[in-house]
């Protein structure tokens, strides 16, 4: 061997050693692959909170940093009656969160849905005056966030307030209260807690008209002097749409607004739509095995393509951490999600990233390495 070519052999071998031993491995959890951009959360259920769902559990703390309430903090649930809170739940879910050092997400506090009737009457059953209205609101918010203050990290605020055209919508909050409510119960979850991070949070946000209604909303609350910190953009996706440059948008244009973006509700539904991109609750369709296709797993070319979907769109938030805080999945696995039951009864779901027998799926390993671009 000539002496420059042994130069160049001994060189290549050094450089390679030099590469191997600055090769961390390659993260294996959700978490770990994310933690130098935003947090991984999970959606959680009552039996995951009780821990009556042991495996679901095992890999919500293997795999997940942050957590959610799916159920247990909607109005319906911690204040069932005037005056009577039920905190069973809630405070079991805080707990969990506590104990496993997650990023903790009080979902929800002002939402149209899920809030009983009562909310909105007088002991006579007429409607509410503005002024009482706001009382009510106030009070629960003082109630719920107070009581978890320096614990829950970051609340959803006011949930779902704006119509598909960026208007706001007619809810019982809207048409008693006025368009300030939203500014109100901002003002009071600051009250209650200054140092939780407070959110704006809705569906298609990808729509542009929606978008530019959700940007309103928070000039509108900078304007009063109100802290919004985050816009969350629900992200129940389909395989098929938004379009990852729509949702690219998205993100930089709520961020320009001068707030951080969360990805607060992620799913990718693979199964046929016959109605509009939605995620409105009150939608309810008749089954039709046509609308359920993979009752019994689904085929490779599928399970690909969400892959590629989920990889896709983890790659967007990646490149968007500087203004990305979190990305949380709506559910630990396929078969807790709440789109095998909406808008159709029934049908059998494959919109996470672990399947109905608690494995990673394809998209699990697809979404790891996006973090390493
Ligand atoms: O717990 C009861 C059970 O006791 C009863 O037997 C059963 C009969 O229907 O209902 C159970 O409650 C259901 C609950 O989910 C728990 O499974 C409710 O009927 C059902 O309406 C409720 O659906 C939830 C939905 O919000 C409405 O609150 C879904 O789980 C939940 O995933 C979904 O989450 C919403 C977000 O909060 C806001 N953004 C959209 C998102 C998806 O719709």
């Amino acid at each position: 061997m000539r002496l420059h070519h042994y130069m160049f052999f001994v060189s290549a071998v050094c450089l390679g050693n030099l590469v191997a031993t600055a090769q961390a491995p390659a993260p294996t959890t959700l978490k770990d692959a994310f933690r130098n951009g935003f947090v991984i959360g999970a959606a959680i259920n009552a039996d995951q909170i009780t821990g009556k769902d042991a495996r679901g559990d095992a890999i919500l703390v293997q795999q997940f940093n942050s957590i959610t309430a799916e159920n247990a903090m909607k109005w319906e649930i911690i204040h069932p009656r005037p005056n009577a809170y039920d905190f069973t739940l809630a405070d079991k879910f805080v707990e969990l969160g506590l104990k496993n050092h997650m990023f903790i997400v009080g979902h929800n506090l002002c939402w149209h849905s899920q809030t009983p009737d009562w909310v909105f009457k007088d002991r006579k059953g007429r409607p509410l005056t503005r002024e009482a209205l706001l009382q009510r609101l106030h009070d629960h918010i003082q109630t719920v966030v107070g009581r978890y203050k320096g614990k829950i990290d970051s609340w959803d605020v006011v949930n779902e307030a704006l119509n598909e055209d960026g208007t706001l919508r007619q809810s019982p909050w809207m048409k008693i209260i006025g368009e300030d409510y939203v500014v109100k119960a901002f003002q009071f979850a600051h009250e209650a807690d200054p140092n939780a991070q407070l959110n704006y949070n809705d569906y298609n946000l990808e729509t542009p008209a929606k978008r530019k209604g959700a940007i309103a909303l928070v000039k509108k609350l900078q304007a009063a002097g109100v802290p919004i910190a985050v816009v969350g953009n629900q992200g129940h996706l389909h395989l098929d749409s938004p379009s990852v440059a729509d949702e690219e948008t998205t993100i930089t244009e709520l961020a320009a607004a001068g707030v951080k973006v969360a990805i607060t509700e992620l799913d990718i539904d693979v199964l046929p739509r016959t109605w509009a991109q939605t995620a409105d609750v009150s939608l309810n369709i008749h089954l039709d095995p046509k609308l359920n296709p993979y009752p019994n797993g689904l085929p490779d070319d599928v399970q690909q393509r969400l892959a590629k979907r989920y990889a896709d769109f983890f790659a967007v938030c990646w490149r968007h951490r500087d203004v990305i805080n979190r990305v949380t999945l709506w559910g630990v696995t396929d078969g807790d999600s709440w789109l095998n039951d909406w808008p159709v009864q029934g049908r059998t779901s494959y919109p996470l990233l672990f399947d109905r027998n608690d494995k990673p799926k394809p998209a699990f390993a697809a979404v790891l390495k996006t973090a390493a671009n």
